[in-house]
């Protein structure tokens, strides 16, 4: 049997119960649709909507832009860093998103929403964040607390709908929103610890994957998903991934397969139903090309009609499997240790 199914090693690599988290994530997503900004946003139609976030909290924002990217004529830039881009001015909407609510560039970022009068949302369960938007007098969304902010992609994904909706953005028509959900629990069924590896993708993908290092790459659809499959490994793995996007890695990166560490790396392409032909037949040369050098490699698709269900469903089939990774590594896939020491240090006052 493998380690994936014993329930007694699953509570003993995992002490902060982060498979709970994970199996309640479809119950998340249906408690984020409800969470509405107080006081409403108040703001005209934009021409752009900046979403300023770091690590898990700007997933949501990365999922929002590649969500809308084919149906929405406003673009959706998703700000990593300190400050604002110059593009966010009066015309804009900023999302200031950070779930713990104390991440230092998104201070700055939301500081810099008030100083330009730029219409702007605070997205937090609480810290500085909420304290700065109830002084400033500008809407926050409060997010239930409790959680690893990778853990919370539906608290900080949903809410922006109606935030957008309000002014006048139209994101996701209820039905495609309802298939998604539905799709997420049929998912969460299939991918708990409970369901052996042998029916469960996410533990089989795992251990296809086993030691290598894993190589995620998406399609124009999938490509920021294959990169928050990479930063999921990466925090709850505690492991090196690498992620990239057909066709550009077919421009560069796949030169690097002819190296001799390619055998120690495991190739997982994340499809997509909606994917044009050519892209298509890009993943099955890709796979032909690099597929001999590789140490093995693996697809994984989303499921459901709807595009919004299709991403959702392959995020969370990632973060399951680098939750069993986690396990297969015997690293605790909750605490994050290296990068709190990055946030306490970089709190302390600097030396003159
Ligand atoms: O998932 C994590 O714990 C990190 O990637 C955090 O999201 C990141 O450090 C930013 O923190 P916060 O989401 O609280 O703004």
């Amino acid at each position: 049997m493998t380690r994936l199914d014993d329930p007694a090693a699953l509570a003993r690599l995992d002490p902060h119960d982060a498979r709970r988290v994970l199996a309640e994530f479809p119950a998340q997503c249906r408690r984020a649709c409800t969470l509405q900004s107080d006081p409403p946003l108040r703001a005209a139609r934009p021409r752009v909507v900046v979403v300023a976030g770091m690590g898990g909290s700007a997933a949501g924002g990365d999922l929002l832009a590649v969500y809308v990217a084919e149906t929405v004529d406003v673009p959706i830039i998703v700000h990593r860093g300190y400050g604002l881009p110059a593009l966010a001015g009066p015309h804009a909407v900023v999302i200031a998103s950070s779930y713990s609510g104390d991440t230092a560039e998104v201070l700055s970022a939301f500081d810099v929403a008030v100083a330009r009068n730029v219409p702007v949302v605070a997205v937090t369960a609480g810290g500085a964040l909420a304290e700065r938007a109830t002084a400033a007098r500008r809407p926050r969304v409060a997010l239930p607390a409790g959680l690893m902010p990778r853990m919370a992609l539906g608290y900080l994904f949903f809410p922006a709908l109606p935030l957008l909706a309000g002014c006048g953005v139209e994101v996701a028509p209820a039905d495609e929103i309802d298939e998604a959900l539905a799709a997420l629990d049929a998912l969460a069924r299939d991918l708990v610890p409970e369901r052996p590896a042998a029916d469960n993708d996410a533990k089989r993908l795992a251990l296809s994957i086993g030691d290598r290092l894993p190589a995620i790459y998406g399609g124009p659809a999938t490509g920021l998903i294959a990169y928050r499959w990479k930063t999921d490994i990466e925090e709850n793995a505690k492991t090196f991934a690498l992620a990239g996007a057909l066709p550009e890695m077919n421009h560069n990166e796949i030169e690097a397969w002819r190296s001799t560490g390619a055998k120690d790396m495991h190739v997982v392409l994340l499809r997509d139903r909606g994917e044009a032909p050519e892209i298509a037949r890009r993943f099955r040369v890709l796979h032909d090309v690099v597929g001999p050098s590789a140490g093995g490699v693996s697809e994984a698709w989303g499921r459901g009609q709807g595009r919004l269900s299709r991403l959702l469903t392959l995020t969370y089939l990632g973060q399951w499997t680098s939750y069993y990774l986690a396990i297969l590594r015997e690293r605790d896939p909750w605490s994050v240790p290296l990068l709190d020491e990055m946030k306490r240090r970089m709190r302390t006052p600097a030396a003159p």
